[in-house]
């Protein structure tokens, strides 16, 4: 089954209405330095991590494509918005079948996006602003072009034979079929044949990336080294692709169909049986691994690096178990579970934050709402049918304030993608023929592809958005909506998208409650409206609230549950135009959202 999180949404009818002209209060963003992360081993608690797609980024050198340099010129930006280090999908030479994530050397740069020397100056101009590199390692598979590969697939007797998952076929009434039932994310059987060593090879994703057998000792060398070659190279971090589907099944056992309601398995968007990948995905094995490139990265890089892991998982409790029993795993598995609710449901993210807050043993959660694998934050705009809208409607940034102040105002760190922060909209692609992501091109049109969430960056409102040199042909189209979500544009306008996730990132840095305050929730009974508290260790206190409704909401804020003494709030940031609190009684307008200090009087 495909862990992109999108495709469960189910939503309810929401009626939007035209809101009121919005006038903004504004905190000033953040002067103070950011931490910095080569001197601080705990760099990542509390911080901000922006995930870079490379590709669509900025491109310096005119071919329509992001690349490092590119990057490196919008180092001021990132420093401003308040970024203390940034995670760069795969830059490593590729086929680019899936855009990098099917590497064919681990341990150079691709020459579309620049040069080793490119790297290097990256990562020294980025530190110079206090921001760390995190690279994308793909432990699970590589590309069929990579040189193990080739030797692998070259016999059954070669010194990297059982580098991969090689199979014989099972024969059926004289025929041969893949050894088992389990399907591939990216559509189809997940079993290739090889005609020349006769046998079938295990790929998760697309056939061109043929999944590593971790029981091998040397797979396991040779992959811990590459790691600290980058280390060596200055990263602060990685950010481990598809970590929980390292090991399966050793039986090789089929896994159980998903059924329908009329008792028939499932069909997926690629017109396969759906399965439950109980035997593909978290496997207890992975653990063992997690420890050794915990022990491996933290000798490398004195204990700074961070080992960030893409952990779609079914519970708190199994993602508990990726911290490791003795918090010598990942420091920071992300968190689907609260930004990939996919609706804007009260009680639901007051209980998995709640979650995140009291069931993972005090360890530190990584909140995450967006990536380059599903439709942005805007997916929490519906239309009147109950489905996402990707256009630019009425509430799309009262709703996006609501997003980031979730994921900014909570007890987390951060991880924000390109874009996010301006409120770029998912712009999917409307023919066939335009498509690029394979998945799209093989699922049309039940399954668009990726494409939508990796449109060029928007810096302004000229000629290719500021992305490409004017005139250029970018990779992806430049979505329309650059003309007035762009970055220079938002700097100007004082209630835009960008301003209020500047204020709020200030906060989280710079508020000692919002930074690192204990978080507790507020009003637990109110279907509408999300509160919480957050306290510091001196006591500073500071309440959050966000209506997730269309409607206006009136809420009486009840600290004394909590503990907290207060008669009055002093507003730190809220909805441009809202009306400030009377008392600990808040006003909000649709989808409005207030955060304030709680004090004893009126100042
Ligand atoms: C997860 C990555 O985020 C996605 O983009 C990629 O296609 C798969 N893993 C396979 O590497």
């Amino acid at each position: 089954m495909r862990r992109i999180a999108f495709l469960s949404v189910l939503l309810s009818v929401l009626v939007f209405a035209t809101r009121a002209p919005a006038h903004a209060q504004q905190p000033a963003a953040s002067t103070a330095q950011i931490p910095p992360t080569e001197t601080n081993p705990t760099w990542w608690k509390n911080a901000v991590i922006y995930e870079i797609y490379p590709r669509s980024f900025q491109d310096s050198n005119g071919d329509g494509i992001g690349d490092l340099n590119g990057i490196t010129s919008r180092l001021d930006y990132l420093q401003k918005l308040g970024v203390n280090a940034v995670w760069l999908t795969p830059i490593y030479p590729s086929p680019q079948v899936d855009f990098g994530y099917d590497i064919s050397n681990y341990e150079a740069i691709d020459p579309q996006y620049g040069t080793m020397a490119d790297f290097d100056h990256l990562v020294a101009e980025a530190r110079k602003r206090h921001i760390g590199i995190v690279m994308d390692l793909v432990l699970n598979h590589t590309s069929d072009q990579h040189p193990w590969f080739k030797e692998s697939a070259s016999s059954r007797t070669n010194p990297k034979a059982d580098w991969y998952m090689w199979r014989d076929p099972k024969m059926v009434n004289g025929h041969r079929e893949p050894p088992n039932n389990w399907i591939s994310d990216f559509g189809g059987s997940a079993w290739q044949w090889d005609p020349a060593r006769q046998q079938y090879y295990y790929h998760e994703y697309y056939v061109q990336q043929p999944d590593l057998n971790w029981n091998n000792p040397q797979v396991r060398k040779a992959m811990y080294d590459v790691a600290r070659f980058w280390i060596r190279h200055g990263v602060i971090g990685f950010r481990l692709d598809a970590i929980t589907s390292l090991f399966e099944d050793p039986q090789d056992r089929n896994e159980p169909y998903i059924l329908g309601p009329d008792g028939k398995p499932r069909i997926d968007a690629f017109g396969d049986k759906e399965v439950e990948d109980i035997y593909t995905d978290d496997l207890p094995e992975v653990h063992d691994v997690l420890r050794q490139l915990r022990q491996v990265t933290d000798e490398a890089s004195g204990g700074k690096a961070v080992l960030i892991g893409e952990t779609y998982l079914r519970s708190i409790a199994d993602l508990r178990k990726m911290y490791g029993a003795g918090n010598d795993e990942l420091q920071l598995p992300m968190d689907m579970q609260v930004g990939f609710i996919n609706k804007l449901d009260v009680p639901l993210f007051r209980k998995r934050i709640n979650d995140a807050e009291t069931k993972l043993g005090g360890d530190e959660p990584l909140f995450v709402f967006d990536n380059h694998d599903n439709p942005r934050w805007d997916r929490y705009q519906l239309n009147a049918e109950g489905a996402p809208d990707f256009g630019y409607r009425p509430y799309h940034d009262d709703i996006g304030r609501v997003i980031a102040t979730v994921l900014f105002a909570s007890r987390d760190t951060a991880m924000m993608y390109y874009g996010d922060a301006i409120g770029m909209v998912t712009t999917p692609p409307t023919r066939k023929e335009d498509v690029r992501d394979p998945i799209g091109i093989r699922g049309w049109p039940k399954e668009k592809g990726r494409d939508g969430e990796r449109t060029p960056m928007q810096w302004n409102a000229g000629p290719d958005a500021g992305f490409s040199p004017p005139g250029i042909k970018t990779w992806l189209p430049i979505p329309p909506s650059y003309r007035t979500v762009n970055v220079a544009a938002e700097e100007r306008e004082p209630d835009s998208m960008l301003r209020w996730y500047q204020q709020i990132m200030a906060l989280k840095k710079d508020d000692p409650a919002l930074h690192e305050g204990e978080e507790m929730m507020l009003n637990t009974a109110d279907d509408h409206v999300l509160s919480w508290l957050r306290k510091a260790p001196d006591g500073e206190a500071v309440v959050v609230a966000c209506n997730f409704t269309a409607q206006p909401q009136t809420v009486s804020l009840n600290l004394a549950a909590q503990g907290v003494q207060g008669t009055h709030l002093k507003t730190l940031i809220k909805t441009p135009g809202a009306p400030d609190p009377a008392a600990l009684d808040l006003q909000l307008g649709p989808y409005g959202v207030y955060v304030g200090q709680v004090s004893q009087d009126r100042r």
